[in-house]
């Protein structure tokens, strides 16, 4: 929604619309969360091609991405990446819906999840990588576990977020998203059992899902089991 429209509103229904804007964000559902999903895969272009130049894959080995939203980037994993198989998890219906009907590859596949455990056996991914979900995250140490369990050993986990520094100005963050610095996602991911091979902070120019322009701060850290 453009910026005017929002200061245009009265408090409470300003309330309401952030409170919505952050409901889609965690669990983009319906016409409104297809939406959702369109605008999130733009503006967050960089940071998931950023993220999928980082993987590194190498012939036919086996990738997971958590919470790819519509995963219209997947296209450029596979161009990138040819051979590879990839699985996408996400907790919404409407994403996985719209992720299976814009990806078509027969080496790619979407599961629903229920954003808590991964429905995977041990070791089952050479990679594992997620862009902008760790703020959604309810048991944030349990599922970083559940991530290294489902990695095979010497596998690498690929975590992409904007720090809390920028996210706490957004007039969203405030309903329901769990915050992070560089220092305290490090520490997640060590108290998980991984050891911190890479940090990449950047900044870019973005426009917020408030509508009006930002300089975003974010983190790409790459994590070894
Ligand atoms: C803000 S969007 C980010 C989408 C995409 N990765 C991007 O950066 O544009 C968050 C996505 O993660 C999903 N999600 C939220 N919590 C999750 C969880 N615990 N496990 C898997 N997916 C989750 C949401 O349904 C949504 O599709």
């Amino acid at each position: 929604m453009p910026y005017f429209l929002l200061i245009a509103m009265s408090h409470h229904e300003q309330v309401e619309h952030l409170k919505e804007l952050a409901r889609q964000l965690s669990c983009p559902d319906g016409e409104q969360g297809i939406r959702t999903g369109e605008n999130m895969n733009i503006n967050n272009a960089y940071m998931t091609s950023l993220t999928i130049d980082s993987l590194d894959l190498k012939g036919d080995q086996k990738v997971l991405e958590i919470g790819p939203g519509n995963a219209s980037h997947v296209h450029y994993l596979f161009e990138k990446y040819p051979d590879v198989s990839y699985t996408g998890v996400d907790i919404s219906d409407t994403m996985i819906t719209e992720a299976r009907r814009l990806i078509h590859a027969d080496q790619a596949q979407f599961q629903l999840i229920d954003g808590e455990t991964l429905p995977f056996p041990a070791a089952s991914f050479d990679a594992i990588y997620t862009v902008n979900t760790i703020y959604f995250w309810k048991e944030p140490l349990a599922y970083t576990q559940e991530i290294a369990r489902c990695l095979k050993p010497g596998g690498k986990f690929f975590l992409a977020f904007a720090v809390k520094e920028f996210m706490e100005h957004l007039p969203f963050t405030k309903y329901g998203f769990e915050l992070y610095t560089l220092e305290s996602a490090s520490e997640l991911l060590q108290e998980a059992g991984f050891q911190i091979i890479h940090t990449d902070q950047q900044t870019e120019e973005i426009l917020s899902n408030a509508g009006h322009p930002v300089v975003r701060t974010f983190v790409l850290s790459i994590a070894q089991k």
